[in-house]
């Protein structure tokens, strides 16, 4: 049986940081309530100059080089983000340009927090159908841009960043067991930047009204997000076979640590065989898996032969797994 397994991973972050005090001086917050309510201390922000497909390039490149390949040996390219330079054309033929990779196909994928999970199950469907042999995957967001630095309710828990994965098809007893999609579409107004597109395009009146930023409905969010992972994960391991106990590393979407730790807890799962690093970049949504992973990898916290599940739950909402064999 033909599966995809990944062969490297890579990531980029931005250099400037932005600490829970910073805020302060924007909204009124405190340090004791971010970290709290989210377990945030610090994000990584872009400079002004820096677009979602700078970032993923960084990432690629890191991937790129950690498995000794050149960009043309990819077949496709997969940008998960909805932060990408512009509406048209999409961050993945932009990064395409950037990494001179001629042959491979590009598209974006837009699943919000869940986009890099989604952009492995579509790697996953073509490498298993034979049409192509290797495909990166990126989860590249710039969040800040979008970011209404004037609403505290949202403006403390984004970050930006992005991280990459590359796959490959192989006939050994390894890679992506199970990549699970799901999606409600009836909740798409928990999480929206309602301005810029056709059903309010950029005007004075949508920017005067601060249209063009991310709104949330995050209590709600947040509950919706509890409940749905924790059934997600139970799901996933049951479809396999697994026990918790088998898995040696969870990777969540750095969303909320309290949602994290609810996850951790229906599993049992001890917090030390969970990825955690939502205190050094927040929520950098389509991001947030990818570059834990990578840290995870380097930190040597993934070992052949590891059960590893990956999690998330984002907008639209969007919600997804991946069960990976190392
Ligand atoms: O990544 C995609 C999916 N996203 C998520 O899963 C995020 C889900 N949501 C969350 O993580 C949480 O709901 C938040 C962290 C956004 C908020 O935490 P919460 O425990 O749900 O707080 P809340 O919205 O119920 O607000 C509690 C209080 C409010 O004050 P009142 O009305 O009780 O007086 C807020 O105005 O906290 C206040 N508040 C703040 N206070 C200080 C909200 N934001 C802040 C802030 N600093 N930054």
């Amino acid at each position: 049986m033909i599966r995809a397994w990944i062969v490297s991973t890579g990531s980029f972050v931005p250099e400037r940081i932005l600490t829970n005090d910073d805020l302060k001086s924007l909204v009124d917050t405190s340090d004791e309530w971010i970290m709290e309510r989210t377990g945030i201390r610090e994000r990584r922000i872009a400079d002004k100059t820096e677009a979602a497909s700078d970032l993923a390039y960084g990432a690629a490149k890191a991937a790129l080089k950690s498995a000794d390949l050149k960009a043309r040996d990819l077949d496709l390219i997969i940008v998960a983000t909805v932060s990408g330079d512009m509406l048209l054309p999409s961050t993945a033929c932009i990064l395409q340009d950037r990494l001179n990779a001629k042959k491979a196909a590009a598209f974006d994928v837009n699943a919000a927090c869940s986009g890099f999970i989604y952009g492995l199950s579509v790697a996953n469907a073509y490498i298993k159908s034979k049409l192509f042999k290797r495909v990166l995957v990126v989860g590249a967001e710039i969040l800040s841009k979008f970011t209404d630095w004037e609403d505290r309710t949202t403006c403390v828990l984004f970050g930006d960043g992005a991280g990459a994965a590359i796959l490959e098809a192989t006939a050994e007893e390894k890679g992506i067991l199970s990549a699970k999609i799901h999606s409600d579409g009836s909740m798409w107004d928990l999480l929206q930047t309602p301005g810029g597109g056709s059903r309010k395009p950029a005007s004075r009146e949508t920017i005067r009204r601060r249209l063009h930023f991310i709104k949330m409905k995050g209590n709600e969010t947040f509950k919706v997000a509890v409940r749905t992972l924790e059934n997600l994960v139970t799901e996933t391991l049951d479809e396999n076979n697994l026990k918790p106990s088998q898995l040696s590393l969870l990777i969540p979407h750095q969303a909320n640590l309290r949602i994290i730790k609810a996850t951790a807890e229906r599993l049992k799962l001890p917090l030390e065989r969970v990825m955690i690093n939502i205190d050094r970049y927040g929520n950098t949504s389509a991001a947030s898996v990818p570059i834990a992973l990578d840290e995870a990898v380097k930190a040597g916290r993934v070992k052949e032969g590891d059960h590893i599940l990956l999690e998330a739950f984002g907008g639209g909402v969007t919600w997804a797994s991946a069960l990976i064999k190392w």
